[in-house]
């Protein structure tokens, strides 16, 4: 009888990553995973521990599901709970407190040993608590995974980060930087372009302070990487991210003016204009550094587009910093972002700086931060009315006789076409623009 599987996962483009090879690791006892909790034999929150919003939507729905477990064991079966990723990993203790009833709780680094907890589990009571940094490489202890891949598919090969900026918590949930090596990244790209991946997305926590053991014995940069993996037959388009400004060195730039296969889109996150505040933040690069960078990059490769991750109302940020942080926004001109309101994380350093920001403060300038980052990026959508580019069909659409891609840009694109050409890059006349999707119909005749 297979079991059933369901999981949950908040967070980075890591966790969505992971809990794929959680799936893996538990696919031969038997799970499969479904697509809701009801009546589930194991159940997976993947967590994130960013923001203080996102734990307590952890415990919400750890509420939820406890009658369901109870359910379960009512009717002689059981429903065996774990919460995994980093939440799991900084607040272990405090989510067996407050929920006794979950039996499983691990971080990042110990999912390797799943079957392991699971048979623990099975015979003792209380809840099988891991959140070891373990010593040995958990990915070398992963399963190759064997069902058919995303068109786009991610695939993780640094984690863990150095960098301390102030307000964040992941030096703290993943631990210290490590790179896999390359020959273990080419076997997995090559099975996931075996089983239909055509785009693969290089992840990382800070991925472009990549260092892996190359094949040669040299320690490889990411640019190198990203020349090798572009020889693999059916790779199509290599992405990456998390970059950290102070890692992207001479080799990366170079790989996005040489690799076709490297697309013009980078995500770069700036955090914020103002040096002062940077310099509070532990960014350890200037907003001059920045831009100078950017305008680096785009000697490279003219048609690059950036995305950026922001932060308003760092301990101490001023009008004038905001301004500066406007001013940077401006100037770059970003296709996509994200942004986020401050959130005071315990054990971080900035957690204990003097002048934190009023929310009242925080709201209205994540307000006007949006706004003018929301214009950007219709404008920059609207500016492919008219274009004809390559789209790489990923998934059939929410409507009958649509399909879905992805420009190389990242924007989604909803085109009236057969599910025969997903896996396909086809040249795509674009017709319509919004905030967050284009909208476009086959070019039959090029250009
Ligand atoms: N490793 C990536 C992403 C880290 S988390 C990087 O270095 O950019 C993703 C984003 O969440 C960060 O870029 C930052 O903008 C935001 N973030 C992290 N900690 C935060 C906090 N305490 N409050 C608000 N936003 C935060
Ligand atoms: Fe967090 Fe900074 Fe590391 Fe990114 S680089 S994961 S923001 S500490
Ligand atoms: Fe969140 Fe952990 Fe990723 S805190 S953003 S899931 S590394």
């Amino acid at each position: 009888m297979p079991k059933k599987l369901f999981i949950k996962t908040w967070g980075c483009q890591m966790n969505v990553y992971d809990s794929g090879r959680m799936a893996d690791v538990v696919a031969p006892l038997g799970y499969e995973p479904g697509e809701s909790a009801e009546d589930a034999d194991l159940v997976i929150f993947n967590t994130c521990h960013i923001r203080e919003k996102a734990t307590e939507k952890l415990f919400s729905e750890l509420g939820r599901l406890k009658p369901l477990q109870e359910e379960k064991a009512v009717a002689g079966g059981r429903m065996m709970i774990a919460v995994a990723g980093c939440v799991a990993q900084a607040e272990g203790e405090e989510i067996h407190r407050r929920a006794p009833y979950v039996d499983l709780v691990f971080g990042p680094q110990s999912y390797h040993r799943l079957p392991e907890m699971i048979a623990r589990a099975s015979r003792e009571a209380g809840v099988v608590l891991d959140t070891d940094f373990s010593v040995e490489p958990k990915f070398d202890q992963l399963p190759q995974g064997e069902s058919k891949a995303g068109v786009s598919a991610f695939l993780s090969i640094q984690e863990g980060c150095d960098k301390f900026c102030a307000f964040c918590v992941v030096p703290y949930t993943r631990g210290a930087e490590y790179s896999r090596s390359v020959a273990a990244i080419l076997a997995e790209a090559e099975s996931l372009t075996r089983r239909g991946a055509r785009e693969i997305t290089l992840l990382g926590q800070n991925v472009n302070a990549f260092h892996g053991e190359g094949q040669d014995g040299q320690v490889w940069g990411l640019g190198r990487l990203l020349r090798r993996m572009a020889e693999i037959p059916g790779v199509k388009r290599l992405r990456y991210m998390t970059s950290h400004p102070r890692d992207v060195d001479d080799e990366l730039i170079a790989a996005h003016r040489d690799v076709s296969q490297v697309m013009p889109f980078l995500h770069l996150p700036a955090q914020s204009g103002s040096d002062s505040i940077l310099a509070a933040m532990n960014r350890k690069h200037t907003a001059d550094d920045y831009l100078r960078l950017v305008e680096r990059l785009r000697k490279a490769r003219p048609d690059l587009a950036l995305s950026t991750d922001i932060i308003v109302g760092f301990p101490g940020e001023t009008d004038q910093d905001f301004a500066a942080t406007m001013a940077l926004v401006r100037e770059v001109g970003y296709a996509q972002s994200f942004s986020f309101k401050y959130s005071r994380r315990p054990g971080t350093p900035a957690a204990a700086m003097p002048n934190q920001i009023a929310d009242e403060v925080s709201d209205a300038r994540l307000q006007e931060l949006q706004a003018l980052l929301r214009e950007q990026q219709i404008g920059f959508n609207a500016a492919m009315v008219g274009r004809t580019v390559p789209v790489l069909f990923e998934n059939e659409g929410r409507q009958e006789g649509q399909i879905f891609g992805r420009t190389s840009y990242m924007q989604a694109v909803r085109v009236e076409a057969s599910a025969r050409l997903i896996g396909q890059e086809m040249r795509v006349e674009i017709e319509q623009a919004s905030l967050n999707a284009l909208a476009g119909s086959l070019a039959i005749h090029g250009d």
